[in-house]
């Protein structure tokens, strides 16, 4: 019998870290005649989807970019209806974290968020902080330029107040002061709706990432899409800058 797309995953070939760009709901609501919100709607079943997909194959680390700093710029109607799509969506989803041992955690500038999801997502956060399975972070209020420019001015200001050494300031260093800082970086970046560009995300972590993009609109993605995508990264030869005799060695 033919192997399903899950089977044919390699388990001890897992990308640890697999990030998202989560695109296309305006367009697939758009499609059907009805509007924006109603694509956001329908992409928290994709959104549900994937993280049950992550979990169950053993994803250490799912990130998911929900909302970016540039996002605030939408009408306020749906810059409002993400937020309360966003807290209806934690209220409702908190039994699928806890039944699959997913930690939920946020990077970005979660302060400018509406009071109410901080508060929110602080409850889950907590609820949530034992569990070991997967770690799921949502990208809320984020941007990659905001991180960078963040980190430059701590560590700017660590060596004003003489404790950091300019020399210590590396490769290594320099992640520290990243939103990131728990994280490996993602082995694997998925983007969907079939835009192919980074948008302000994770720019420091992806520079060796393997890229994938599908047509496939946010609110049509579901688990045999997820896996499709770790299956054309367990196919590709990742070098580093090396050349492939280096690598079998
Ligand atoms: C991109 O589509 C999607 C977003 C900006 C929002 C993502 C939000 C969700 C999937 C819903 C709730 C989230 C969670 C984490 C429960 P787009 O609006 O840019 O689509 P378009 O490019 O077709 O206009």
């Amino acid at each position: 019998m033919m192997k399903t797309l899950k089977e044919q995953v390699i388990d001890n070939q897992l990308p640890r870290h697999v990030a998202i760009i989560m695109d296309g709901n305006g367009r697939w609501a758009k499609k059907k005649g009805n509007i924006r919100i109603f694509g956001h709607k329908n992409g928290v079943a994709a959104v549900r989807e994937t993280t049950e997909a992550a979990a169950e194959i053993g994803i250490e680390y799912l990130t998911l970019y929900a909302f970016s700093t540039e996002n605030w710029q939408r009408p306020r109607t749906e810059v409002d209806a993400l937020m309360s799509l966003l807290i209806q969506s934690i209220n409702n989803e908190t039994s699928t974290l806890q039944k699959n041992d997913i930690q939920l955690q946020t990077i970005g500038d979660v302060a400018s968020l509406p009071v109410n999801v901080q508060k929110k997502l602080n409850e889950v956060i907590e609820a949530t902080k034992n569990n070991k399975r997967t770690v799921l972070t949502l990208a809320l209020s984020y941007s990659s330029r905001w991180e960078i420019t963040k980190a430059v001015k701590n560590i700017a200001t660590q060596v004003k107040q003489n404790t950091l050494n300019i020399e210590d300031i590396n490769e290594e260093l320099i992640p520290t002061f990243l939103n990131t800082a728990n994280l490996p970086d993602p082995e694997l970046l998925i983007r969907t709706s079939g835009e192919q560009r980074l948008s302000n995300f994770l720019l420091y972590q992806l520079a060796y990432t393997e890229l994938f993009f599908t047509p496939k609109l946010w609110p049509d993605f579901r688990k045999n899409d997820f896996y499709e995508a770790i299956l054309a990264f367990q196919g590709r030869e990742r070098r580093f800058g090396k050349i492939s005799e280096q690598l079998k060695k």
